[in-house]
């Protein structure tokens, strides 16, 4: 057999991708405040702003959405989504619901409010904003090897277990209605966490009477970095490490618009009968019945179908050799990329690529508009537009830990050609790097700014 990996499908639809001129970048950029969640999809070369809803579904979930049952209650196709997630994940209680953060909406509706306190290894937009909608606080608990962008260090996504335990055993009664952690971790490079990490995070929270959930949106990637970093894991299936990854955990919350392979979706699954029986309260006011939650009979399909398809061993190998191959390839040349590879995404630091820039000036933010204008390619900041504090005196951005740009990679949608194009223009680009201009904010909404912000060049 031949070392080179290939992506282990062949193509059946294709879908143009949007070719413009510099100059139509350009206006593109200037019209959309230089926010590129607000630039047409029509005008985007390469679309890498996110892996969630994004990947192509394979031809058996296409079968999948003509034997949607489309019927109110007790569908066919709740059955055989709920019968997917018990046998992969293990929860005995399956509720649907239409993304992944209408479930946080529903576990943290019902249990943070003023006063507590939900810690997590870090937390991902949504979960943060839905923690913060209820009044209460979202605490990151990263592990210290994470704060190093360059640390190969395997497990970069794991929980600080000595700051949760110390977290636990400080919080009064009742402060801390739930743990979280997020595999893999999204907002801190993609990485995995391990199956140790994982089992001690449990431990922690039986010893002090604290649930505890996983948000699972990318479980299979999880599953199969643990495979190939986590020493003992080596020979097992993966779908045997997916499973052992929930073990002990109270319930998981779930967008399925990632490692479920499909264009919507997420669940809520529990082995609290009382805590589900509240879920499916609020659900039938909020998303829909219990058996569809928001969500069409043929969306339940694709999601049991998907879930299934994400743990294939051979899309797996392909699915992170790509993300490797774009990481590597970037890292030989010098380009400052978070090391090592995670699953789902290659993450540039945008403060360390534009040195040239104050991190006031929102370097991150600033690589992401000239990565669109250069070469029509869209990424996503996470940095200081995502999660930098608004100073109340001056109205400025206070610049966050760190400025990343991610170039999140959609599930069997681009093939090596278009990523060799993506490698050789971020190259061109950090060549000219110095060119590169500051950016300033002009205006921002309370919430979840990054989504429509508006920018200018400074
Ligand atoms: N949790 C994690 C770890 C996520 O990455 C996301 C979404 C959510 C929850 C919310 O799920 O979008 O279905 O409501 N992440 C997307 C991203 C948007 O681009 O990373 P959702």
């Amino acid at each position: 057999m031949s070392k080179t990996i290939i992506e282990p499908f062949r193509i059946k639809v294709v879908e143009p991708v949007g070719r413009t001129t510099p100059a139509e970048r350009r206006a593109a950029l200037q019209e959309a405040g230089y926010n590129l969640f607000m630039i047409p999809a029509e005008k985007i070369l390469i679309d890498l702003l996110t892996d969630s809803g994004t990947g192509a579904m394979s031809a058996e979930q296409w079968a999948g959405l003509s034997r949607g049952d489309e019927s109110y209650a007790g569908a066919r196709s709740f059955f055989r989504f709920r019968d997917a997630v018990q046998e992969i994940f293990g929860f005995e209680h399956v509720i649907p619901v239409h993304q992944g953060r209408a479930a946080e909406k529903i576990l943290f509706g019902l249990r943070a409010a003023p006063g507590k306190t939900v810690p997590n290894n870090t937390h991902f937009d949504t979960t943060r904003a839905n923690v913060e909608a209820q009044g209460a606080r979202a605490l990151d608990l990263p592990c210290a090897e994470s704060a190093d962008l360059r640390n190969e260090a395997p497990f970069k996504g794991n929980m600080d277990l000595d700051a949760l335990e110390r977290t636990l055993a400080a919080a009064a009664p009742g402060e801390i209605p739930v743990v979280m952690t997020t595999i893999t971790n999204n907002s801190l490079g993609g990485h995995p966490v391990s199956l140790a990490n994982l089992k001690s995070t449990v431990e922690i929270c039986r010893r002090h009477g604290i649930p505890c959930f996983v948000d699972a949106a990318r479980f299979a990637e999880n599953a199969y970095l643990i495979k190939r970093r986590e020493p003992g894991q080596g020979e097992r299936p993966v779908k045997e490490i997916a499973r052992d990854q929930f073990r002990g955990f109270d319930g998981c919350l779930m967008s399925a618009k990632k490692d479920g392979i499909a264009n919507i979706g997420g669940i809520f699954a529990t082995n609290d009968g009382d805590l589900a029986e509240e879920a499916r309260q609020v659900l039938v006011v909020t998303e829909g019945f219990p058996t569809y939650g928001g969500l069409a009979g043929r969306d339940l399909e694709a999601i049991a179908i998907g879930l299934h398809e994400a743990l294939d061993e051979s899309y797996l190998e392909y699915r992170l050799a790509s993300t490797a191959y774009l990481a590597d390839h970037l890292h030989a040349a010098g380009v400052p990329v978070v090391r090592p590879a995670g699953g789902h995404a290659v993450y540039l630091d945008g403060r360390a690529f534009l040195n040239h820039l104050d991190p006031a000036h929102l370097p991150g933010h600033a690589l992401t508009c000239a990565l669109y204008e250069h070469a029509g390619i869209r990424g996503c900041e996470i940095g200081t537009v995502m999660f930098g504090r608004l100073d109340e005196a001056t109205g400025e951005l206070l610049p966050a830990e760190h400025d990343l740009v991610r170039l999140a990679i959609p599930r069997r949608v681009y093939t090596q050609s278009h990523i060799d194009y993506v490698i050789e223009s971020i190259l061109e680009l950090f060549a000219k790097r110095e060119q590169i201009p500051g950016m300033k904010m002009v205006w921002s909404p309370r919430a979840l700014r990054h989504f429509t912000a508006r920018f200018a060049p400074r």
